[in-house]
């Protein structure tokens, strides 16, 4: 897990409102994702999909991971989705989100589908990846054969507000702690998703926080799954997005001390550093493990494009 695209704040866009799919364009998030489900009403739907292929279609999108979130399928739209969004604006495409997802077998009937709707439109088969969202309790029940469901899959996705529902959960206030509960009720769930992601290699993304205009309360929901190694986190308003980029990110002295870990223990393998398995840092003793983590850290600095203040200078030099 130590390159991969940043996907530190991914931006909700319905897909509805031709004018925030246009100033969606201008933000600085890493990634978009423009919406027919939740934020999208029924009666909307149809004229919806038009505005996201015109809109996917358009381009100015930078370099923006572009995915599009289609309905679940206990409805009657997700096929009409994916054959018009992806007929109409394949090549522009990234990734089909997909939200409740309770199996395996869903993202497999999605891979299916996608499979053909490349290959009727000539494009290339498998680019496009999928997003899962576990949002349900049958959904994480399950989040370990989800995350091997396809090699489509490219992250799985906690939904809290879907998910706080499913599990009767008594309270309103989505992401947030509660004075009722000594502690994280979210732990479990997002602990369960983010071993999934682990196991299979791919991104663990945490959900919206609805609450838009208190971005302090925003970061520290954020802070929380970023902690445990959480890639990134919705954001509903262009206030959240500069503070899921920073949270998400390594600090940067995180991130130079990381870069510094490498090249000592690098050094310290080498030949002309001794061939030794441990070697000191200043004060702190470093060995594979210390790599194993500067790597991750390292990674996800370098895919937010943070770059070196300091440079590593061999003991004996
Ligand atoms: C997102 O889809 C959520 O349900 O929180
Ligand atoms: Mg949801």
């Amino acid at each position: 897990m130590a390159e991969f695209r940043s996907r530190r704040s991914n931006l909700a866009v319905p897909g509805s409102n031709p004018r925030f799919l246009e100033k969606a364009k201008g933000l600085t998030s890493d990634q978009v994702f423009l919406d027919l489900e939740d934020a999208c009403a029924p009666l909307a739907k149809p004229a919806a999909r038009k505005n996201v292929v015109a809109a996917l279609n358009e381009g100015g999108w930078g370099d923006k991971i572009r995915a599009v979130r289609v309905n679940d399928w206990t409805t009657e739209w997700t096929f009409t989705d994916v054959v018009e969004v992806v007929g109409g604006a394949g090549a522009e495409l990234d990734c089909i989100m997909l939200p409740k997802v309770a199996d395996a077998a869903q993202v497999q009937a999605l891979d299916l589908l996608l499979t053909q709707v490349e290959k009727a439109n000539g494009l290339e088969v498998g680019r496009i990846g999928i997003e899962a969202q576990i949002e349900t309790a049958q959904g994480l029940i399950n989040v370990n054969s989800i995350a091997f469901a396809s090699p489509r899959i490219e992250t799985l996705v906690y939904g809290p507000a879907d998910f706080m529902a499913s599990i009767n959960m008594k309270s309103l206030v989505v992401g947030g702690l509660h004075p009722d509960y000594p502690g994280d009720p979210y732990h479990y769930i997002l602990m369960q998703i983010l071993m999934a992601a682990r196991a299979r290699g791919v991104q663990a993304i945490d959900g919206p926080y609805l609450q838009v205009r208190d971005v302090p309360a925003f970061e520290e929901v954020a802070k929380r799954s970023a902690m445990l190694g959480f890639d990134g986190k919705w954001v509903l308003h262009p206030g959240q997005i500069d503070a899921a980029n920073a949270i998400y990110a390594p600090s940067q002295g995180d991130y130079d001390h990381a870069e510094l870990i490498l090249d000592a223990y690098d050094w310290a393998t080498s030949e002309a550093g001794g061939k030794k398995g441990s070697a000191m840092l200043g004060d702190e003793m470093i060995d594979e493990a210390s790599r194993k983590m500067a790597l991750v850290i390292a990674g996800k600095g370098r895919a937010a494009g943070l770059s070196r203040t300091s440079s590593f200078t061999p003991p004996d030099s």
